[in-house]
């Protein structure tokens, strides 16, 4: 390695870092049924002396997957937009995730050829707090996968939707790439991106306008090339751009999702949100009371 000679002290002490020496250890604790991001963070990898910034020239890759295995389980997806970027792996565990997993990530530096090694330990629980039964997925065609997994995207989206549903906490359920829903990759010279379904849940019901954006009625407008049913200012507009011919609802509403001191999941008048494979929802139709057709967005 001649080259070796040619190397600035800051990359010798990179290399240092990323020397394949015992792996570390980090445990973590992602909930069933709630979205779970980790960033894998060059400067996790390159163990850097505190004062030292990640040159931005740092190209690294990272290959994980579940102990034992060549894979990552199910629920958990891998992804990075370049070596540049940070790598993350996200998704939302079943109830069937609960317990132990143990996922083992190899940082290989693409400059050095240098590899290193994490042991991420997933503690997979239950989540404390309020049932989520009302969910409902939305198809963001602003943004890809990697731009809303961090954390200020992320709130800031549920915070920007927060106008379009009953007061109440929002929470994220799931993130999921539109290529892995069969999206195609735009060409770059369109500046387009593939875009991304994020699915979000709360305690308090779907208000008046989206259970109208849901409806049969928007969506056989769509259908037809005609704008959504959009009867309330579109607020995520134009930070995100949501595809309102797009939305799906759901209410989770199993025998065994009772909270037991809790106030009854159902309002007695409230509509129930059409069901998110667009067929008959359980119980009362989903029709909408007439007086809620405001106007049509466009
Ligand atoms: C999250 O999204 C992925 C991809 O669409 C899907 O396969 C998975 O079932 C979803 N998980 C939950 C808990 O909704
Ligand atoms: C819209 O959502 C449906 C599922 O409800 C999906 O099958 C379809 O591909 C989506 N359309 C686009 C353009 O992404």
């Amino acid at each position: 390695m001649a080259e070796t000679l040619f190397w600035t002290p800051l990359l010798v002490v990179l290399l240092a870092g990323l020397g394949d020496t015992e792996a570390q250890q980090t445990t973590l604790h992602p909930l069933v049924g709630r979205v779970f991001v980790h960033t894998l963070d060059h400067e996790t990898f390159l163990s850097l002396p505190e004062h030292v910034a990640v040159p931005p020239a740092v190209h690294i890759t990272y290959h994980a997957h579940l102990q034992g295995h060549p894979d990552l389980p199910r629920w958990l997806r891998y992804t990075q937009r370049s070596p540049h970027h940070p790598g993350f792996l996200y998704g939302s565990a079943t109830p069937e995730d609960r317990g132990l997993q143990v996922i083992e990530v190899t940082a290989y530096n693409r400059d050095s050829f240098d590899t290193t090694r994490q042991r991420l330990v997933l503690e997979i629980g239950d989540p404390e707090g309020p049932l989520l039964p009302y969910q409902a997925e939305f198809l963001v065609r602003s943004h890809d996968a990697e731009e809303v997994l961090p954390s200020t995207p992320a709130s800031r989206f549920l915070s920007a939707l927060g106008g379009l549903w009953e007061p109440g906490e929002l929470q994220l359920l799931n993130v999921t790439s539109a290529l892995d829903r069969g999206g195609r990759v735009p060409l770059p010279i369109e500046g387009r991106k593939e875009g991304v379904y994020i699915k979000v849940g709360s305690a308090s019901p779907f208000s008046t306008c989206l259970k109208m954006v849901a409806s049969p009625d928007s969506h056989a407008r769509c259908a037809q090339g005609q704008p959504p049913l959009l009867s309330c200012y579109d607020t995520l507009a134009p930070h995100f751009r949501v595809d309102w011919c797009n939305v799906t609802l759901a209410e989770e509403r199993p025998g065994y999702l009772r909270h037991p001191d809790g106030p009854p999941l159902h309002h007695p008048r409230e509509h129930r949100g059409a069901a998110a494979d667009g067929g008959q929802p359980r119980g009362a139709p989903a029709t909408l009371h007439p007086a809620h057709v405001q106007c049509a967005h466009r």
